[in-house]
């Protein structure tokens, strides 16, 4: 996990990037923008070289996800990895032909994705925030990675240590969670497919990891949550007023 590739001095969010490494393959999760790739690419060399490389996988298409997806195709031989909503839609960070052959567009219900001797498992998780979206569960970790849910806004050493509690809530977690998420109805959906799952860590790809209670504390927050179109109404639909 790299947590301080974005600099605060920047007037853009932390973000969190995963390096997955089995039996001299890896595959990169959400490796973000611009900002972040020099030094990704750079640390990553200590684990793998970049021609061992096999997925560059996208829980969906944001900016801070896969922005620096032409510079990932033109150094490594990897794939991208994206729900089939987006695969269209990617080859737009890059050159033309950059990614000829090298999407792996992912249905809606997900799938096992080999690398190494293992798989990683892409878990639907569409409309927490992206309409195409995905989850990531690494079998042998058994961390989830759950890219914008489980997100709080936090920087440096803060964003690298994981929480046993969520008492108090981390900064961000409660307005970022109304406004991003789509609605109570899809954090039910969820929950139903994810509590079946053993879940050593909760890994989102903004601010700090969640393990040990703090897992069950946001599962059971999450089910009481009304966000996104729950919140929504008639006041949030008027024409505007206010120069900005
Ligand atoms: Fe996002
Ligand atoms: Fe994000």
């Amino acid at each position: 996990m790299f947590t301080d590739l974005v600099s605060e001095e920047a007037e853009a969010v932390q973000a969190n990037q995963f390096l997955l490494v089995n039996n001299g393959e890896g595959v990169v999760i959400d490796p973000g923008g611009n900002m972040t790739y020099n030094e990704l690419s750079l640390t990553m060399r200590k684990y793998i070289a970049p021609s061992r490389l096999d997925y560059v996988i996208a829980s969906h298409a944001d900016p801070d996800i896969i922005a620096s997806l032409d510079r990932w195709m033109s150094s490594t031989p990897a794939k991208l990895v994206i729900s089939s909503l987006w695969a269209r839609f990617a080859p737009h960070f890059c050159k033309l032909g950059k990614t000829d052959d090298r999407i792996v567009s992912v249905p809606d219900q997900g799938g096992r994705l080999k690398f190494g001797q293992t798989e990683l498992w892409l878990l639907p998780a569409h409309f927490m925030h992206s309409e195409g979206n995905f989850h990531f569960y690494d079998p042998i970790s058994k961390i989830l990675f759950t890219g914008d849910l489980g997100v709080s806004l936090v920087h440096g050493a803060e964003a690298a240590s994981p929480l046993d509690s969520l008492n108090p809530m981390p900064a961000g977690m409660v307005p970022f969670h109304q406004r991003y998420m789509v609605s109570n109805k899809i954090l039910k959906l969820w929950l139903r497919m994810v509590r079946s799952l053993e879940i050593s860590m909760l890994v989102p790809q903004h601010g700090s990891p969640l393990r040990g209670p703090a897992i069950g504390e946001f599962f059971n927050w999450l089910d009481k949550l009304a966000c996104g179109v729950d919140l929504m109404g008639p006041e949030h639909y008027q024409l505007p007023q206010n120069r900005i």
